[in-house]
């Protein structure tokens, strides 16, 4: 694709690895390897493929992983029995335990139980609490975090700016609104967060100078919802059935590509923009909690 208005989520993202690698660098020479545990539960297949993705940057930038993948039938007790182990493993920095779960699992009970300062998903009740709160002490959801940081390096000024937010989830759309209207730098943004039940969507999409859509529909958001100019951030990764494709289906986003390209002061492409990012992030806070663990040790 050769658009000129497109954030080149992969370009970003090596970018990130790049800082990342030097940080990785600076704590091997005092004696540490970052590592990272993946937990798996049951054969979701796009969980197979996010937590192999995420290995793979990990094997890259010399981050330590190991994945536990445990059979759909587990029970709680001996997931949660696993992330104690994890919890007091000093080879791991890091636990993430994919989403989403089978759901005889009480998800709040499970992300309750990786330590906080192990939690690089953002997902312990008590990150999520620094977060509302403005404590930076704490580690921010992978994704949310990336969607920001794109818009930080693209020179998308977030300060005022009014940013509308498709999808009231806890892993992006409501921790992606907390961070924008934050009071800070690259947030002090209007955050308006949309859902299912909103009225008149098309006006509050309209009115955005910034549109994140992250609602898990496929190609929701049309041209006649976006004006021109605004920056529209595509996290959506939804299947759709395709007779043509060889695996039966095809991976979409929330947003028509096609028809809303053309409008967009900058857009993310789907795949190449947001996902990258992700993963970017999830090795910037794996980093952070092996350094911010030899300041404890020490
Ligand atoms: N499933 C979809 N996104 C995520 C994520 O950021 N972290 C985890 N653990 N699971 C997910």
């Amino acid at each position: 694709m050769s658009f000129a208005n497109l954030i080149d989520g992969r370009a970003i993202a090596g970018q990130i690895h790049d800082e990342t690698t030097q940080r990785i660098t600076a704590l091997k020479a005092r004696g540490v390897q970052p590592g990272l545990a993946f937990v798996r539960v049951g054969e979701d297949p796009a969980s197979k493929v996010y937590v192999g993705r995420k290995e793979k940057a990990c094997a890259q930038l010399g981050i330590f992983s190991e994945t536990h993948v445990l059979p759909q039938a587990t029970t709680e007790a001996d997931l949660l029995a696993l992330l104690g182990r994890l919890n007091v493993n000093e080879r791991i920095h890091g636990i993430l335990v994919q989403a989403p779960l089978p759901t005889h699992f009480r998800a709040t009970v499970v992300y309750s139980t990786v330590l906080p300062q192990k939690d690089v998903d953002g997902f312990h009740p008590v990150n999520v609490g620094k977060l509302m709160l403005g404590d930076p002490t704490g580690f921010w959801p992978c994704t949310p975090m990336g969607v920001r940081e794109l818009l930080i390096r693209s020179q998308v000024k977030i300060e005022g700016a009014d940013i509308v937010v498709l999808g009231r989830g806890n892993i992006v759309g409501k921790p992606m609104a907390a961070m924008l209207c934050q009071k800070g730098r690259h947030a002090n943004a209007t955050v308006t967060l949309c859902h299912s039940q909103t009225r008149d969507l098309g006006a509050h999409c309209r009115r955005a100078n910034i549109l994140i859509a992250a609602m898990g529909v496929p190609e929701f958001v049309k041209a006649d919802m976006v004006k021109p100019g605004t920056v529209v951030m595509d996290v959506g990764v939804n299947r759709v059935n395709d007779p043509k494709a060889t695996n039966g289906y095809r991976l979409v986003g929330d947003v028509e590509f096609a028809q809303v390209q053309p409008l967009a002061g900058k857009i993310t492409p789907n795949p190449g923009g947001v996902g990258p990012m992700t993963i970017a992030m999830l090795m910037q806070n794996t980093v952070r909690a092996a350094e911010l663990s030899l300041n404890l040790n020490n």
